[in-house]
């Protein structure tokens, strides 16, 4: 499963993609909200910084203006992906920006038959949100679940786990088989975190420095590579 970064915040996507682990970004009208700064230039330097697909979503609710927005977000960077609201007009706008070659990330998806409904308009990303179906007591991983057999193997659209509130939705999905989860920074570093991963690095240094001269031959090791490469 890819790693996309849920964020409007170029910072954050620069202190992750740092990382090595993201393969895309979305946005949305309410991250990108919180941002200082234009958000074409916020969304393109998004696109630079981690060289891969990066939704920007329309906010009309009629299919035409839906498609005009849409034209010009993929106008940003051609790594753009137009997110479009699920409904029966971003359904229509939907195959209309693929029949222009504009890939389509579906967003609110909450159901298997939105889903159905979704890949049939030809989008490339099927958005189910995860934590918002948790909000209201609905399961977020039987309904994953239900979208990913209904749109079988052999799926054209990708799953893509949406409102990521923790690191165990990203592992669900993961399991589940969606191709994608954004996760927004917070969950990200969350994963990273583990006491034994902690404990485990403290007790290596600390042996380590126990014998000093394994410094030395360490650092002297280190100096012949560089001088080698040279
Ligand atoms: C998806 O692309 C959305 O931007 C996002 O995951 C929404 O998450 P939220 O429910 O935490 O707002």
């Amino acid at each position: 499963m890819k790693l996309f970064i849920d964020t409007g915040s170029v910072a954050e996507v620069e202190e992750i993609a740092a990382w090595g682990v993201l393969s895309g970004a979305t946005t949305n009208p309410s991250l990108l909200a919180k941002e200082e700064g234009e958000p074409g230039e916020s969304i393109r330097r998004i696109c630079e910084l981690v060289d891969g697909p990066v939704s920007g979503e329309v906010v009309s609710d009629d299919a035409k203006s839906m498609v005009a927005e849409g034209r010009a977000l993929a106008g940003l960077d051609e790594r753009v992906v137009v997110k479009v609201p699920f409904s029966s007009e971003g359904l229509t706008a939907t195959r209309e920006l693929v029949s222009d070659g504009i890939p389509v990330n579906m967003t609110l998806v909450f159901s298997a038959a939105q889903a159905l409904l979704t890949a049939e308009a030809g989008a490339t990303y099927v958005s189910c949100f995860m934590g918002r179906l948790d909000d209201i007591s609905i399961d977020s991983e039987a309904v994953v679940r239900e979208i990913v057999e209904a749109l079988g193997r052999e799926r054209h659209a990708q799953v893509l786990a949406a409102s990521i509130r923790h690191p165990m939705h990203a592992v669900i999905a993961a399991k589940l088989g969606c191709e994608v989860s954004t996760v927004p920074g917070k969950v990200l570093k969350a994963m990273l975190s583990h006491p034994l991963t902690e404990s485990g690095i403290t007790r290596f240094s600390d042996d380590w420095e126990s014998r000093p001269e394994f410094g030395q031959w360490l650092r002297g090791l280190v100096e012949q590579g560089a001088a080698a490469s040279r």
